[in-house]
């Protein structure tokens, strides 16, 4: 009797919830994991986790041809050596687009490393590698895209931590037709992520568990082939797709990658020897 009155609590009630619930139901789906990826808390909060028989992931409902995308996450704690959070963009096929953060898990008390990459119609190699200023696994941290005709930005926490400027003109390709997703993913890269390869996953620690909440986009939704920006070209609501970085954050890019940087393809002569890709050679205004 009991199990009865539940279920029909239940089926009464769980649509009604989830149309209530807030963000996360509604702006992504859980894509792999079989259980290990699960949006909690009426939609509030999304967790990740990993075994080793798995990790996890999920990605956003809607396309974006442009936008500024914001989530809050903590990272895995503890020891995370060997694990990889993944939260990217990324268009579809095979000359597809994309912006990476991957953050590279390590011993307890020893730094995650903040691995970002572009790719633009399928090539990559634009490797920047940083430590962070915080514990980025003691409290949640802001992590976000602005993706914008004029340039790509990854901020941390309203910082930006690298920029990819559209050089078209000076013929490096920029992402600017292809729709990008956002997705995300925990998974076991203990053959190359922490210290190269040297330190490997405890698996005794596992599950390991990251938390994500706060999905914010203000982005272009691309949809049947239609961008929700181009009907309505109302520009107060859209300030971030003509935003450039002031002084400010110029300054606050030069901090990051004057103390935080431990690696940038750009400054890798050695493993380009025809010559430094022309993006990091063409000479800007800024
Ligand atoms: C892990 O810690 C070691 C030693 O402190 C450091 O060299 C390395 O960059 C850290 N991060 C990763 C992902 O290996
Ligand atoms: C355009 O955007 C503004 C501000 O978001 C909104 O008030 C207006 O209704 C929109 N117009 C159309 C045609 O969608």
């Amino acid at each position: 009797m009991a199990v009865n009155y539940v279920l029909a609590f239940l089926l009464i009630c769980t649509p009604f919830m989830v149309a209530f619930a807030g963000n996360l139901y509604q702006d992504v789906g859980i894509t792999w994991g079989n259980g290990r990826g699960n949006i909690l808390n009426n939609g509030q909060l999304l967790t990740l986790s990993l075994d080793r028989t798995s990790g996890s992931g999920f990605q956003s409902n809607s396309q974006y041809l442009y936008g500024k995308i914001d989530m809050q996450i903590k990272l895995v704690p503890g020891n995370s050596a060997g694990t990889v959070t993944a939260y990217y963009l990324r268009s579809e096929g095979l000359s597809w687009d994309e912006l990476d953060f991957e953050f590279l898990g390590n011993l307890s008390g020893h730094p995650y490393v903040v691995h970002t990459n572009v790719y633009t119609q399928g090539k990559g190699d634009r490797e920047q590698q940083f430590y962070l200023w915080f514990d980025p696994t003691a409290d949640f941290h802001t992590y976000s895209f602005l993706w914008n005709p004029a340039h790509a930005v990854f901020y941390i926490d309203g910082r930006p931590i690298r920029e990819f400027k559209n050089l078209e003109s000076e013929g490096v390709p920029y992402p600017k037709n292809q729709a990008m997703r956002l997705y995300s993913s925990l998974w076991n890269a203990d053959d190359w992520a922490t210290r190269g390869g040297l330190v490997k996953t405890d698996w005794t620690q596992a599950p390991f568990t990251a938390s994500f909440r706060n999905f914010k986009a203000s982005g272009c939704v691309w949809s049947n082939g239609v961008s929700s920006c181009k009907s309505n070209s109302s520009a107060s609501d859209n300030a971030w797709l003509s935003q450039q970085l002031d002084n400010t954050n110029q300054k606050k890019l030069k901090w990051v990658q004057k103390k935080y940087m431990i690696y940038n393809y750009c400054n890798d002569v050695k493993r380009f020897p025809q010559g430094l890709p022309l993006e990091c050679t063409v000479r800007t205004k800024s």
